[in-house]
């Protein structure tokens, strides 16, 4: 049987993760080997050259699944019937750049891009922000598409999550398949908290197999501090680890979590936890039927609560300035 294909906006398309991203979404990895695929490439004026390029190494692929690429520069018509909203292109910050200024550079992307996907999504349109700062970037988008659910705004925390798994195994000196229920809680910063008092390797809690020591002083700013490690020694900001993320967090989202297993994912918050509802926080999430759904009924010591009010709080502080500034 044929499948209806989906299509996907990819913003950013010119971009370092962009250049990663297209051809695993075009090779059918981000919904099955069985979906055909239509691309939509956003880009700013300038760099419309560069991702048609990209746009002519698509073709030269030969992807079966890839029905259509197109490239363009109009928020609108990238948006229009689309299915899969991932919004990578984001402003960077530039040296001098303080929080509020990157946040309102940034306003003036996610507030147009949610208008256009307010006014032409596909009625199942999922979004997942990478730009950052990205919780705070998905709300400001969410905030601009009062008809689209608010639950289909989400912000990517998968590459953290990621990153914890392979810490863990490296530490444990086991396989990242072994690994189940790691969370990362709250923003994409410095200040998320990967938990591993829920977490399980073999069937018991990964911090009880772990030193405190390790645990608080190491693994927590390691995953943390990745982005900035990775920026250090690159170069540039992580970009396939990055794309498999958006891949890994769509999949999930659309396929499902195994059984016995979940994962973390930046949602709009309906109160769990303690994190103040419409926050957009990472969160242990399930997912089956192609909804996702908090974890409920985890116990939180004193040690997990501060990390996680310290980051939720930064979110409260972001969204605080974004309010000020109107975006939201
Ligand atoms: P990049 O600078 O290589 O590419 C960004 C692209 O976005 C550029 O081609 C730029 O022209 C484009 N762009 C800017 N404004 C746009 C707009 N209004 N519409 C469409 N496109 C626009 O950056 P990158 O390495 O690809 O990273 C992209 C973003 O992802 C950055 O904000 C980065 O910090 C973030 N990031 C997030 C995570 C995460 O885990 N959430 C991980 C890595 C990187
Ligand atoms: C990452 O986690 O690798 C990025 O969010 C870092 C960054 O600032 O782009």
């Amino acid at each position: 049987m044929t499948q209806s294909p989906v299509t996907v906006t990819v913003t950013g398309a010119a971009g370092q993760i962009g250049y990663a991203l297209l051809f695993r979404i075009a090779s059918g990895q981000l919904i099955d080997s069985r979906t055909p695929v239509k691309l939509r490439l956003l880009e700013i004026p300038q760099a419309v050259k560069a991702a048609e390029g990209t746009a002519m190494e698509l073709d030269d692929c030969a992807f079966p699944l890839l029905e259509s690429i197109e490239v363009t520069d109009d928020a609108t018509k990238a948006f229009d019937g689309t299915n899969v909203g991932l919004l990578v292109g984001a402003r960077p910050r530039a040296q001098g750049m303080e929080r509020g200024d990157l946040l309102e550079a940034n306003g003036g992307i996610f507030k147009p891009q949610g208008e256009a996907l307010n006014a032409g999504a596909a009625d199942d349109v999922r979004v997942l922000v990478v730009g950052n700062p990205a919780n705070t970037n998905a709300l400001i988008a969410q905030a601009h598409a009062p008809d689209v659910p608010a639950e289909r705004f989400t912000a990517m925390t998968r590459l953290d999550h990621n990153r914890a798994l392979s810490q863990l195994a490296h530490k444990l000196g086991v396989s990242v398949t072994d690994i189940k229920k790691m969370t990362i809680w709250g923003n994409h910063s410095a200040t998320q908290y990967p938990d591993l008092f829920h977490t399980e390797v073999g069937g018991k809690i990964a911090a009880e197999q772990v030193e405190q020591s390790w645990l608080a002083d190491e693994f927590i700013p390691t995953v943390a501090k990745r982005g900035a490690a990775i920026i250090e020694a690159r170069g540039a900001s992580s970009a396939a680890s990055a794309a498999n993320a958006a891949v890994d967090h769509v999949h999930t989202w659309v396929n499902g979590t195994a059984d016995g297993d979940w994962t973390s994912m930046g949602i709009p918050s309906d109160g769990s936890y303690g994190v103040p509802e419409g926050l957009i926080s990472s969160f242990p999430v399930t997912c089956s039927n192609g909804k996702y759904e908090i974890v409920q009924g985890l116990e939180i010591d004193e040690f997990s609560r501060q990390r996680i009010d310290a980051s939720v709080n930064e979110l409260a502080e972001e969204r605080d300035t974004v309010r000020q500034l109107g975006l939201v």
